[in-house]
């Protein structure tokens, strides 16, 4: 996935407002970026590696243009270089791009059938190319990029400036999006409103296919039939020290902070203006739950917290493989799809494969006015804010918390939700304890320094703990590149357990009473094969004695299955970010990750 951003203005000042910009879409992608802006020609700058890299080339370059169109990679086709960074120029077309063109392998070979040559190994100058192509049949801008984008497959956000039009930008998008931003003293085209917001929280969203001609005066909006229609202008209810660490070290970290908040106001915004109260999920015949990465181990969660306390059969499926595994899907099908970003391209797909089939289709979405908000049949938003480190957190627990008052509604339906009111107490008290947990901060760093030295680190639990074990493997793995695994506790003995040697590290969640005892035999298991235990509990057991199995100790407050969850990953999180901390690591850009996967 990559970021991209274009800007016409009245003022010569485009190019630093567009890397400003741009910055604010690193976490997209950061191999490789690049500039092309107008200086009495269309004058491209390029560079590999982060944005800073790119700004400190145009540093020494007289930059003075009143356009400006720019791309911040993440590398699909092609190595991350000089040559296959964006933008690309081909004839009379200089171009950006996110997103992927799958059938641009036919297309080159067409082009260079008519002549055309290739400098990059990338599908985005092949689509350029096909563009100059069209402009060159058909003499007519729009028409170019409409006919174009007839036979380019694949999904695209395309930003572009025309050789003979060095003031316009033209944009288009499919499956990636795209808005544009209406500023005091131009107009944008970008990935995202992160990248605006320091400029104008005025925007408006841009339908497939759509065509927009964008000067530093107008913004025309077109359909695929070039019928010139009109666009809402949005007014962005975020600000731009949103997109700021705001004194924390990382925004990770400032994420993980900012939990006890945004949790806080799910649960209370269900118990006073639920927007989905009228969503009855028991009133289907069956239920898929369908997302990948982190959400999909929200999804885990959520399988757990209906299927066993509502008592609603759920099945979970990661996205790439639901839309090839025939999963029998009817108009009797609730089909939940989960994602922060809402442009997850593999879910994006899986919604869409869902609704062909008549599937009533829900989103549990962060972005609001993203992709996948905009067309399930009801969007129940987290609104945890701009969540900008690459590895999940906020948006990871906000999606739990989400699933946790759908059960809840559910049980209240099916009349089998007891101790309501203790319930809801909890809940609404969520931030405090959440507070309480994070405060801990000495307690991880500890165990973190335990265990960053090692290659190898294990997760096991039982039941709701083996999802959350999942999540908190992949948060040690992302940010620390240190190779982990999420184990069913009860599984390990059958073949993994050989893995394990003396000091590695082995951290067990055992907050269900009914299986802690035979989680405490899986740990002890390990522990006779010389790992290093950290055990996480609740504090029903503060009389217990850990010292036969267990080398550190993290207790919890006990509460109920719809909060446990949120508790413990919180302390994981803060395992994995002073682990990375430790190793050196970029922690809010880890390496070869983007923070919204919008190619499959
Ligand atoms: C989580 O830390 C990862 N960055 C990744 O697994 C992410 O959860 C996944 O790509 C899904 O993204 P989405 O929630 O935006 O759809």
């Amino acid at each position: 996935m990559c970021g991209i951003i274009g800007y016409t203005t009245n003022k010569k000042d485009a190019v630093e407002i567009a890397i400003a910009g741009l910055k604010n879409l690193e976490y997209r992608g950061y191999d490789s970026s690049g500039i092309a802006y107008n200086d009495g020609k269309i004058t491209m700058v390029k560079s590999k590696g982060k944005i800073a890299n790119l700004d400190d080339k145009l540093k020494s370059l007289d930059t003075t243009s009143s356009i400006a169109i720019a791309h911040t990679r993440w590398a699909t086709h092609g190595e991350p270089n000089e040559t296959n960074a964006h933008p690309h120029k081909v004839g009379k077309v200089t171009l950006v791009h996110n997103g992927i063109i799958e059938n641009y392998a036919t297309l080159k070979e067409e082009l260079i059938a008519k002549g055309y040559e290739f400098k990059s190994e990338t599908d985005t100058e092949v689509a350029t190319a096909y563009i100059d192509y069209c402009y060159a049949t058909y003499s007519d801008k729009l028409k170019a990029i409409v006919e174009a984008c007839k036979k380019i497959r694949g999904s695209y956000a395309f930003d572009i400036i025309f050789e003979d039009e060095p003031e316009t930008i033209y944009s288009t998008r499919k499956d990636s999006p795209l808005i544009i931003g209406y500023g005091k003293d131009g107009n944008f085209a970008a990935s995202d409103i992160s990248a605006i917001l320091s400029y104008t929280n005025k925007y408006s969203l841009i339908d497939e296919s759509d065509v927009v001609r964008i000067t530093k005066d107008n913004v025309t909006f077109y359909n695929s039939n070039l019928e010139e229609v009109k666009k809402e202008i949005k007014i962005a209810d975020w600000d731009a020290t949103q997109y700021q660490k705001n004194g924390y070290d990382h925004f990770m970290l400032k994420e993980i902070y900012e939990q006890p908040k945004v949790i806080q106001d799910i649960y209370t915004r269900f118990y006073n203006n639920c927007d989905y109260s009228d969503l009855d999920i028991t009133s289907f015949e069956k239920i898929h739950i369908v997302a990948c990465g982190s959400a999909m181990h929200a999804a885990l969660v959520g399988k757990y917290l209906l299927q066993t306390y509502a008592k609603i059969p759920a099945m979970v499926e990661v996205a790439s493989e639901y839309r090839y595994a025939e999963e029998l899907i009817t108009p009797k099908t609730l089909l939940i799809v989960v994602s922060q970003s809402g442009e997850t391209a593999d879910t994006l797909a899986a919604l869409r494969l869902a609704k062909e089939k008549g599937a009533y289709v829900v989103g549990i979405v962060n972005a609001v006015g993203s992709t996948i908000a905009r067309e399930v049949d009801k969007c129940i938003y987290t609104y945890a804010g701009p969540e900008i480190a690459v590895a999940t957190t906020k948006g990871y627990t906000t999606q739990v918390a989400i699933f946790a008052t759908l059960a809840i509604n559910a049980m209240k339906k099916n009349n089998t939700l007891v101790n309501e009111e203790k319930i809801k107490s909890e809940l609404l008290n969520v931030e405090n304890v959440l507070n309480t947990i994070i405060s801990n901060r000495e307690l991880y760093l500890d165990i973190a320094q335990k265990i960053y030295t090692h290659n190898d680190v294990f997760f096991i639990g039982r039941g709701i703990d083996s999802a959350v074990c999942m999540e908190g493997s992949l948060k040690l793995k992302e940010i620390s590149y240190t190779h982990s695994e999420s184990y069913s506790a009860g599984e390990l003995k059958h073949g993994t357990i050989s893995l394990i040697e003396d000091g590695t590290p082995v951290i067990a969640l055992a907050t269900n009473d009914d299986l802690f005892e035979k989680t405490v035999s899986n740990l002890k298991e390990t522990k006779a094969r010389g790992a290093y235990s950290i055990f996480i509990t609740t504090d029903n057991y503060k009389d217990y004695n850990f010292d036969e199995f267990a080398d550190k100790v993290i207790m919890l407050h006990k509460t109920s299955e719809f909060l446990q969850p949120i508790l413990v990953v919180v302390t994981l999180q803060l395992i994995a970010y002073e682990v990375a901390k430790l190793k050196g690591c970029d922690i809010d850009k880890p390496r070869n990750l983007a923070k919204s996967v919008t190619v499959e």
